[in-house]
């Protein structure tokens, strides 16, 4: 994306129990249905561009409820306008066939403002839970490449044929077709097996949060691999924001969220992700270098660093768009409350500085 264009903003949606941080502090933010589409409302009204829902089949370390995420996007999408919502699918309990279908159906219901991101597993106890085999981590990511590549292939494909390792299709004719532009194909995850994969098929590849040095490094990587194939992939970076009135106000607050975090919670979560990054053959990815700290954010949200006043938050946010982010993934403490906040305070602070530096240049 060149600089001249916005930087977009997503939310993750909790659609599953205990908030986004592992800790006994006190989180405003519910789970159920209705707090989720007043969420979603406020969200789209505040300048936020996409919502994410979140897969999770089972409880492990905490989490005790999760509602599905095709099912959840939909009903957000009943209840707004302009937002777009992203749906997440795990190969395995999906084949690409029914998702292909349900999301097709999706997007003539509500308009194409469905889009799709593919996990691919990082969670053995889940799998076990579930009687899904447990494959290990390049398999899971050729796994979730061919399915992207069926998805698409049914999508566009008049008449559908693929012989996989994993999937299987011969003339497959699905109509009706998605409406038009097709759904957005994003894929969660940071190893080198995800960045190979975003930089062959997807759209977005989502990362855990970073710095800005960590995320040029990874960002070049996939520049150069999907230059070698033609194809062009945007970035989305997660992260957690605490906007307050002053640096040490927000500064508190995450002193307040690591020092009540719940040890066995984030331990029983340290162990299970040694299956994401950790068991990929560099030994690199999502969670390998993450210390106790950054775990009590799921998706290393700390280290992103949006943390402290609205002015600060939005110089780094620019430093992060200046390092290949295209859209933000963003998650906090009180959903309703901080959400309305970023987007009165943060977006248009966000909005004068890209202004600013589009005249500079
Ligand atoms: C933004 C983002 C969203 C994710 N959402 C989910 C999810 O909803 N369910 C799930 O099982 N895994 C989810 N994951 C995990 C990834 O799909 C993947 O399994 C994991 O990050 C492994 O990373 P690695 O490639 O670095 O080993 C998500 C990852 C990211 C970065």
């Amino acid at each position: 994306m060149s600089l001249s264009q916005p930087l977009q903003f997503a939310y993750w949606v909790p659609n599953v129990s205990g908030g986004l941080v592992i800790s006994q502090i006190e989180q405003r933010t519910r789970w159920d249905a209705e707090y989720n589409r007043k969420l979603a409302q406020i969200a789209e009204q505040a300048g936020f561009d996409y919502a994410l829902t979140q897969i999770r089949f089972t409880a492990g370390y905490g989490a005790d409820n999760q509602h599905e995420s095709v099912t959840f996007s939909q009903d957000l999408l009943s209840h707004t306008s302009k937002l777009k919502v992203i749906a997440a699918l795990l190969p395995g309990p999906w084949n690409p066939v029914l998702a292909a279908k349900q999301i097709a159906t999706i997007s003539h219901l509500y308009g194409p403002r469905i889009a799709v991101n593919i996990v691919s597993g990082w969670f053995r106890g889940e799998f076990k839970a579930i009687g899904e085999p447990w494959l290990d981590h390049e398999e899971r990511y050729l796994r979730s490449e061919e399915f992207i590549r069926c998805l698409r292939g049914i999508w566009r494909e008049e008449s559908f044929s693929f012989a996989g390792d994993f999937y299987r299709f011969r003339d497959y004719v699905m109509k009706p077709k998605p409406l038009s532009p097709l759904p957005e194909i994003f894929q969660g995850g940071s190893s080198r097996a995800a960045r190979d994969m975003a930089a062959r098929v997807s759209d977005w590849y989502f990362t855990n949060g970073n710095t800005p040095d960590g995320v040029r490094l990874q960002v070049a990587d996939i520049r150069e691999k999907a230059g070698r194939h033609q194809h062009q992939v945007r970035i989305g970076l997660n992260g957690f924001v605490i906007a307050r009135e002053s640096e040490q106000q927000a500064q508190a607050v995450l002193h307040e969220i690591i020092s009540k975090a719940n040890p066995d919670a984030v331990k029983g979560f340290q162990h299970e992700v040694k299956n994401a990054g950790s068991a990929s053959p560099e030994g690199e990815g999502n969670w390998a270098k993450s210390s106790f700290e950054d775990l009590v954010q799921y998706n290393d949200g700390f280290k992103t660093n949006l943390i402290g006043t609205p002015q600060q938050i939005a110089e780094r946010i620019i430093e992060l768009k200046q390092a290949g982010v295209d859209l933000l993934l963003l998650a906090f403490l009180h959903f309703h409350e901080e959400v309305e906040f970023f987007g009165r305070e943060v977006i248009p602070r966000v909005r004068e500085l890209e202004a600013k530096a589009l005249i500079e240049a």
